[in-house]
């Protein structure tokens, strides 16, 4: 079965999608509105509800784009975890993916706050795993600098491991509770892990008992070979952002090859797509939204959203004169730089067609049409060797998830390629994961 999970959050997926006649109309630390994405999405069966989180205000930089907020800024949101928490009291079935940093967290309070999220949600907690992605938030740890891409993945490979350990404290039934004898818990069924790592070190055990998946599912987000491996060692699935099927696909043979190369089983690693939804009842709805959507984008945040996709200083270009030569190298991004100074020059682009290109699909496939048409080309990316699944962005939020629920899904469902009811009682078993190994020294 294809997996499905959509972002929680209440200022919708498209950059100007808040300001839609659709959209909510106030959403800043609603948690009224989150509650009501958890259970339409739980209404649509989809596996799980993602919270993205960085350590910091984004986009201070640039005040058009700061100003206009995009869904990645996040300048005012709740801890995910926290939100999770609350969430889960409102929802009985859906997962529920919450996003901590390896760069920035300790091992020992990552551990116990998702291991306490699964108990509470009675094993629906799933941690996202990020060594971040934005240098900023170093300053808020009281560090200089954020820590090079390699410094970030050696720390987060032992991370994971510390956690894994913490995670495997206790044995299922460790705490007897016996009234009889006073036996409150078996002290034979506790480990201490006692990690020891070039990075970082933590003895344990938890202070919180096996939780009901044995630990949570783990998702990684990275997609440099640091994140390709840790991902191919570590986790149960990778969410990824591929700007067409054939990077799509190359990723996906990718990251199974590494699974398999590693001894582990590649349907064990599954690879979820991030894509934008541009769903309307009609073809012709579809295309007038996206049209009305990029029509909200002002200049000042589309200007500035394009010039940090390609880091480039774009005021003093006219935004409908062309596009800059981008052929010049920075530092860092230059794989999307050259896509897009490539795409620029093939089709003759000005800045504003340039950033109705960009903005829309936020580095992801957009996907524009009816349900039928986004289906065709969800089933193709499917059962071709692309994904496993997709994570949906709303582009208005709440209208667009609500024809998730009411017709993506049915027509998903329709062609046996989504499920009709939650099957499993955990995520890690609506996601046909293997139970947790449960062994003393298991990692
Ligand atoms: C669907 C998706 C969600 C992501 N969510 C987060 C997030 O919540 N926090 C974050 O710091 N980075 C997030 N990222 C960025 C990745 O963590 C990572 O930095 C990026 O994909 C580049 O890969 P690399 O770190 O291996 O270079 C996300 C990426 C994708 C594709």
């Amino acid at each position: 079965m294809m997996h499905l999970i959509t972002w929680l959050m209440g200022n919708s997926y498209h950059a100007a999608g808040w300001r839609h006649q659709l959209a909510w109309e106030r959403t800043a630390m609603r948690l009224d509105v989150l509650i009501e994405i958890a259970k339409i999405a739980e209404e649509a069966k989809l596996d799980a509800l993602f919270v993205a989180d960085g350590n910091g205000v984004r986009n201070m930089d640039k005040v058009g784009l700061f100003e206009a907020n995009t869904p990645s800024a996040r300048p005012t949101v709740y801890d995910p975890v926290t939100l999770m928490a609350a969430i889960s009291q409102h929802t009985k079935h859906i997962g529920l993916v919450g996003t901590a940093s390896t760069t920035y967290e300790s091992p020992w309070v990552v551990a116990r706050r998702f291991a306490s999220l699964d108990h509470l949600s009675n094993g629906r907690a799933s941690w996202n795993v990020v060594t971040g992605s934005n240098p900023g938030d170093s300053e808020n740890f009281g560090l200089a600098h954020h820590p090079d891409r390699d410094s970030r993945y050696a720390r987060a490979e032992e991370f994971v491991s510390a956690c894994k350990a913490l995670w495997n404290s206790w044995d299922e039934d460790a705490f007897v509770e016996r009234k009889d004898t006073g036996q409150y818990l078996n002290a034979r069924k506790v480990r201490v892990p006692d990690y020891k790592g070039r990075h970082l070190s933590v003895k344990g055990p938890l202070n919180v008992s096996r939780s009901p998946q044995g630990r949570p599912v783990l998702f990684h987000a990275g997609q440099s070979e640091g994140g390709r491996r840790l991902a191919a060692r570590h986790a149960d699935c990778i969410f990824e952002a591929a700007a067409s099927v054939e990077a799509a696909r190359e990723f996906y043979a990718d990251l199974k090859r590494r699974r398999v190369e590693i001894g582990g089983e590649p349907d064990h690693l599954r690879i979820i797509v991030s894509v934008a939804v541009y769903l309307g009842r009609t073809e012709s709805e579809a295309v007038e939204l996206y049209s009305e959507l990029n029509s909200l984008i002002s200049p000042d945040l589309g200007v500035d959203f394009l010039a940090k996709a390609v880091s480039e200083d774009l005021t003093g270009y006219p935004v409908d004169g062309p596009m800059p030569d981008l052929s010049a190298p920075v530092v860092g991004g230059n794989s999307i730089r050259g896509q897009l100074d490539a795409i620029a020059k093939a089709e003759q682009l000005t800045v504003r067609q340039m950033y109705e290109r960009v903005v829309p699909t936020m580095g992801n496939t957009a996907l524009i049409g009816t349900a039928t048409q986004i289906a065709d080309v969800m089933e193709e990316w499917y059962t071709t060797g692309a994904c496993d699944g997709f994570v949906l962005g709303a582009s208005i939020s709440p209208f667009t998830l609500l024809l998730i629920r009411d017709e993506l899904v049915p027509e998903l469902q329709r062609r046996g390629l989504f499920r009709r009811h939650y099957t499993g009682s955990t995520l890690r078993e609506n996601l046909g994961l293997p139970p947790v190994d449960n062994s003393p020294f298991a990692t």
